[in-house]
């Protein structure tokens, strides 16, 4: 060994302080849903690296699949030649939704594959401008900080940003400006009978008076809202949505990268509402952790695509295919996307028990493994407003209790819950037990 690797670790200061901490672990190794760091500490990771580690840190089978092809190709590029994994991979995703025909194009992060899908989208329409969801996030690149809306942080100071791009709201039931707040009876298609969103007033209303419905290509929506807060829009959304687009020639584009791969207890979040989008983009959960992403599109509308308009370098890299195919065989033979949809509903019944008669937790809400408490102040204005510091310390204490977890929301006043899906049962008790001595700690209290 060199004299180099011998040397103390450098302080975390080398690194650009751009990446905002989450936490401090050094970690060395994972293994399912724990993190180990340098002194041998076991860290419980519900965060799953926002939503990546779907098969649990280093599956063994995704890792000897890894090492195996690493061995034997570690980069065929797309533009020039094909490759086993590469060819297996696009077959299988693109039966991997139902109807269709559907194509693949792949890429290396959600966000140029959300940028993938924008340019497929301008270019199969004819038309330029795009729609997006008040709250929604779809990456850090010029193109996809103008679509994003989940806080001003990722796009503020970066003016200017490409045009083109109108917002309209998102069902956010728990914070309609006045009551009733109910999402989940359902009422006539477009509306939650019990709640006064009123989402597709605003849509018509912004189709009224910013952007005509001819010149819209497209239209992204993440089904369930990620950074924006983990929000569970009303079941009759996205179908009523479908209609609208589809009769206004509008194309969907569903932004699966934080909801795909089986984390909402269905392989990908339109499934719970039979919607078929046009242009689905996926990442994160695709290949355990390796940089890979893309989409998939009808094939009428990736043949509009004309060769050399859209790649890249690195795009459906062979050792990430690789992780990619033995990522999709874990999912299926280990069930993993009915253990989300039995491990997100176990853990769902927890927090309600938990959060019930603590005043400062006004929202408990999820849909498999993805599941968050929303944190107010109950005795200031309305009784909803946003309490980041909360969230903060609880996150802390939990940290204190080494359980991992995340914050979400345009002011961060939502704790995300976002286990991997190999979690067991009896781990999903030792993190409701832990977020209960947390909230206690953090002095949120009962009654
Ligand atoms: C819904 C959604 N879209 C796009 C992205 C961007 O993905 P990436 O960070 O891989 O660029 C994210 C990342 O969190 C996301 O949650």
């Amino acid at each position: 060994m060199s004299d180099r690797a011998n040397r103390p670790l450098p302080g975390h200061d080398v690194i650009a302080p751009v990446w905002g901490r989450a936490g401090n672990v050094d970690v060395e190794r994972g293994e399912g849903s724990w993190l180990i760091d340098r002194a041998g500490t076991r860290w419980l990771d519900y965060t799953s690296g926002i939503g990546v580690t779907n098969t649990g840190h280093a599956h063994p089978r995704v890792a000897a699949a890894i090492a195996a092809q690493a061995g034997k190709l570690l980069h065929g590029q797309q533009n020039i030649v094909y490759h086993e994994p590469g060819l297996r991979l696009h077959d299988r995703l693109s039966q991997i939704l139902p109807g269709g025909p559907w194509g693949v194009f792949l890429s290396n992060s959600g966000a140029e594959a959300v940028e993938a899908a924008v340019k497929l989208a301008r270019r199969a329409t004819k038309r330029r401008n795009i729609l997006v969801f008040r709250g929604g996030y779809h990456g850090r690149t010029a193109q996809t900080m103008a679509l994003t809306t989940a806080k001003n942080v990722y796009r503020g100071h970066f003016e200017p940003l490409p045009g083109s791009v109108y917002s309209t709201a998102y069902p956010y039931c728990y914070r309609a400006p006045v009551a009733p707040r109910d999402p989940t009876t359902p009422g006539k298609p477009g509306s939650c009978a019990n709640c006064s969103c009123r989402w597709e007033e605003e849509w018509n209303l912004t189709l009224q008076t910013l952007v005509s419905a001819e010149d819209v290509a497209a239209v992204i929506i993440e089904p369930i809202l990620g950074e924006g807060g983990y929000i569970v829009p009303p079941p009759t959304f996205l179908p009523r949505l479908r209609q609208l687009t589809r009769d206004l020639g509008i194309l969907l584009i569903a932004d699966e990268v934080q909801t795909g791969f089986g984390r909402t207890g269905q392989m990908f979040a339109v499934q719970h509402s039979q919607v078929e989008p046009d242009i689905l983009v996926m990442a994160k959960g695709i290949a355990s952790g390796l940089p890979l992403s893309g989409i998939i599109a009808k094939r009428d509308l990736l043949a509009s695509w004309a060769p050399g308009t859209h790649g890249g370098t690195y795009g459906g890299n062979v050792v990430a295919c690789a992780a990619a195919l033995a990522t999709l065989d874990v999912l299926e033979e280990e069930q993993l996307v009915a253990n989300a949809a039995a491990r997100g509903a176990q853990m769902l019944d927890g927090l309600r028990a938990i959060a019930a008669g603590r005043r400062a937790i006004g929202d408990v809400r999820g849909i498999g493994l993805m599941l968050a408490l929303e944190f107010v102040k109950p005795d200031e204005g309305d009784g909803r407003v946003p309490d980041p510091d909360t969230v903060k310390r609880v996150i802390a204490e939990a940290a204190e209790r080494h359980l991992l977890l995340l914050s979400a929301g345009a002011y961060a006043q939502v704790i995300r819950i976002i286990p991997p899906l190999v979690t067991t049962a009896a781990e999903v008790d030792q993190a409701l037990e832990i977020i209960s001595a947390s909230l206690d700690a953090a002095g949120v209290a009962r009654g």
